[in-house]
């Protein structure tokens, strides 16, 4: 750290700059909240047990996603560049190794992983808007529900085109500049979306399960968190593991969109004088208070219909449709959800893109439609190995580690390279960083300032690495 360069720090970013501090936050919480908080906090928090895994899923996002927040924001609003760039530009500044620049290369890859199988997610729900307006829902109860989720994910062909519709609607907003669309899209479609889920609880509290639900959701049974659990051949199978508590702080990362540059490029797109520490408190609530929401809206469902909490990946799409089916004006509501769900996964989505589309203007001289276009094809490419899986490759032999193709992309991506990611950031903005220099870009309070400086020196990666350790069966 002896021979520091200046940094010539621009006022604005190429790429363009949100018109205001709410306009990065409703950016930002519109990144955050997708598929992540509506259809994995469920489905991951039924396989893991409740409430016990609930509780360490929010301590991670106290003591390390809103740290990571802030440092992702901070770094990126110094650098104003694609994720990359900023990395080899602030490390060069601060006079540290160029090598900075692979927490851009690593979020890059992650983004496309992670995209590949969101966007076949956020096709199921595409093609559940058409079956909740078509009145599919009415009257449906488990086993009917059951019966046209198979038929969907079954289907090779009708995933295809959903996950190809869906990748069409990422890539033109990404090609036209996140300010034209998205900024106005936000603003009404996430208070709706809230809304919505509000009717939602409203339904699950009158199902007569809801204090079973709360109780799943609220009720930490640390048995539950520290055996795995699985039913082989019909009888539960468990054995002690490390691997929820990772899972836990994957999703922190995952839910948060942190760890892979998505909020350092949006970041970079933030006025000068908004407050990190402020916007990214305030982002961190939202995010947690609607994966909260969808919790206690969703398990009473379950356990009101004799249910399995851990039915994986295909939850949500097994239990809302019921309380949609049996609810007065339940073809409008259903309708309305699914729409607002896609368009949740869709405002995420285009941030999953937009660092390797900044990186790929700025050194390849593309334009952002062509950039969109490549990064689009070779994600587009990639959803098929998550398509596959639960059809065509759901047997046996094409898993890996029991796990299939679509559970290892996302075991890869969200719970080691995000957090790896996270560490790495954590590190270069506490250890690599001077003081001055986060001290000047965060400009707030003194000692706000040093308690976001001690966790993020300390705490922040001891509780990332003793994760790790501990998954690894170390700890
Ligand atoms: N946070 C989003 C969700 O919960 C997904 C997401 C968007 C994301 N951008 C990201 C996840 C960047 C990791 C990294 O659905």
């Amino acid at each position: 750290m002896s021979k520091q360069v200046p940094l010539m720090t621009e006022a604005k970013s190429i790429h363009g700059q949100w018109s205001s501090r709410l306009i990065f936050i409703l950016a930002a919480t519109g990144s955050a909240v997708g598929l992540g908080n509506i259809w994995k906090f469920p489905y991951i928090t039924g396989e893991n047990g409740g409430g016990a895994f609930v509780l360490v899923y929010l301590l991670c996002i106290a003591v390390v996603g809103i740290p990571i927040m802030m440092s992702e924001v901070m770094l990126g609003r110094r650098g104003r560049q694609s994720p990359i760039n900023t990395m080899t530009r602030l490390a060069r500044a601060e006079g540290a190794h160029p090598a900075w620049s692979l927490i851009g290369w690593g979020g890059v890859l992650a983004g496309f992983f992670i995209l590949s199988y969101y966007s076949v997610i956020a096709g199921w729900a595409i093609a559940y808007v058409f079956r909740a307006a078509g009145g599919v829902f009415s009257g449906i109860d488990a086993a009917g529900v059951k019966q046209v989720f198979g038929d969907l994910v079954e289907d090779p062909e009708r995933l295809i085109a959903w996950h190809t519709l869906f990748m069409l609607m990422s890539m033109v907003v990404v090609a036209r500049g996140v300010r034209a669309g998205l900024e106005k899209a936000v603003t009404w479609l996430m208070p709706a979306l809230f809304v919505l889920l509000i009717v939602m609880v409203g339904y699950a509290m009158n199902t007569g399960s809801f204090a079973e639900g709360l109780k799943f959701l609220f009720e930490p049974d640390f048995d539950k968190l520290l055996y795995a659990c699985e039913m082989v051949d019909g009888a539960q199978q468990c054995e002690i593991s490390g691997a929820p508590i990772l899972v836990a702080l994957g999703h922190a990362f995952f839910t948060l969109s942190l760890g892979m540059g998505a909020i350092m490029v949006y970041g970079s797109y933030m006025p000068k004088q908004s407050s990190i520490a402020g916007s990214a408190i305030l982002i961190a609530l939202l995010d947690t208070l609607v994966a909260l929401v969808a919790g206690m809206a969703i398990f009473p469902i379950v356990f009101a219909n004799g249910l399995e909490p851990g039915a994986g990946p295909g939850l949500i799409f097994q239990t809302l449709p019921i309380a949609f089916g049996s609810m007065p004006g339940g073809q409008l509501f259903g309708t309305l959800f699914f729409v607002l769900l896609v368009f949740a996964a869709w405002s995420s989505a285009i941030s999953l893109i937009e660092p390797a589309v900044a990186w790929l203007v700025e050194n390849r001289g593309m334009t952002r439609v062509r950039a969109a276009s490549w990064i689009g094809l070779i994600t587009w490419l990639l959803g098929l190995g998550s398509i596959f899986s639960f059809n065509l490759w759901s047997g046996e032999r094409y898993k890996l580690f029991g796990k299939s193709f679509f559970d290892l992309l996302d075991y890869l991506a969200a719970n080691i390279m995000l957090p790896l990611g996270g560490l790495l950031i954590a590190i270069f903005a506490g250890w690599f960083m001077s003081r001055e220099s986060s001290q000047h870009e965060f400009a707030m309070a003194q000692p706000f300032y040093s308690l976001w400086r001690g966790t993020i020196r300390f705490l922040t990666p001891l509780a990332v690495v003793m994760v790790f350790l501990n998954a690894v069966g170390v700890l």
